[in-house]
């Protein structure tokens, strides 16, 4: 097997990246799929809201996986109380990476040598980001096959998405010409309000079908689960924001048996 390999990124902080990369990737394995969740946001949020808070792997961090030689590349996996999902931790040492790695050879590919170096061992990897364009999403970018983009269906979701396709343009034409979009995720969703409903359909209308069908609404048990140190889709698996996770990994997993290969043939916006 090799990995799908998925960045989730947007600079802009606080439209559920942390959230939806725990969410689908625990969903992906409740279903089977071997998935390693890497995070790459000094924040560490995606690493407590599995329930590693201050956690290593044997051989450290993500941090010391960008920074030192790799011996041992799956001596930085931890495993999660999920079967199936797997963890790359990171916890407050990231913050000096993104001023280190700037001296380091190779700082832009330090996250995708780790990443080939798992491909083989698992079905999907997901890298969380920081809300920035720095270089820890540089190597998020430089290292995947796509990028899941989540959008908040708030007034100004689609601001600063410029600077984004500009990245991702940069990134293809230097490092990684493969890199696609994966899809769009309209995030926080309420049907309720005229703005939320006109948002969506700016969204569409910029991205067109690379846009996912499933839509995550606003729901207070993804916001609850991280306090407990677990994915939604396990703290409350009825909760509309946890079936809403559930449906989105079914959309990729048709989506990509679908169109096989499709991805690295379709081009960015
Ligand atoms: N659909 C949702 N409904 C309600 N709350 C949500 C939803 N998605 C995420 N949240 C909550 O909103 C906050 C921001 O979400 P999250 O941390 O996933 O965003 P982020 O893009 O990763 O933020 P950052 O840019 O800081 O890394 C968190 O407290 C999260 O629990
Ligand atoms: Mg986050």
């Amino acid at each position: 097997m090799t990995a799908r390999v998925l960045a989730v990124a947007n600079q802009k902080g606080g439209v559920g990246k942390t959230t939806t990369a725990i969410n689908v990737a625990t969903s992906l394995a409740l279903g089977g799929q071997d998935t390693l969740l890497i995070d790459m946001d000094p924040q560490a949020n995606l690493t407590s809201g599995v329930g590693h808070k201050g956690h290593a792997a044997p051989a450290g961090t993500i941090y010391q996986a960008l920074t030192a030689e790799i011996a041992d590349a799956g001596a930085f996996i931890l495993h999660t109380q999920v079967d199936h999902l797997s963890l790359i931790p990171a916890d407050r040492n990231l913050t000096g990476a993104e001023l280190e790695l700037v001296s380091l050879s190779n700082r832009e590919h330090r996250l995708r040598t780790l990443v080939d170096l798992l491909r083989p061992r698992f079905d999907y990897i997901f890298i969380d980001t920081p809300p920035s364009l720095g270089l820890l999403t540089l190597n998020a970018l430089v290292a995947a096959d796509g990028v899941l983009i989540p959008l908040n269906c708030e007034y100004f979701a689609l601001e600063g998405l410029a600077d984004l396709v500009a990245t991702l343009r940069r990134v293809r034409a230097a490092f990684n010409p493969a890199l696609d979009i994966a899809g769009v995720l309209m995030t926080m969703y309420d049907e309720r309000t005229n703005l939320g409903q006109q948002v969506a359909r700016d969204i569409r209308e910029f991205f067109q079908e690379r846009v996912y069908t499933t839509v995550i609404p606003r729901n207070i048990r993804l916001g609850e689960a991280p306090s407990h140190g677990m994915p939604a889709v396990l703290y409350d698996v009825k909760s509309r924001g946890a079936e809403a996770y559930l449906a989105l990994a079914r959309e990729m997993l048709a989506r990509e048996t679908a169109t096989p290969g499709s991805h690295t043939e379709r081009h960015l916006g």
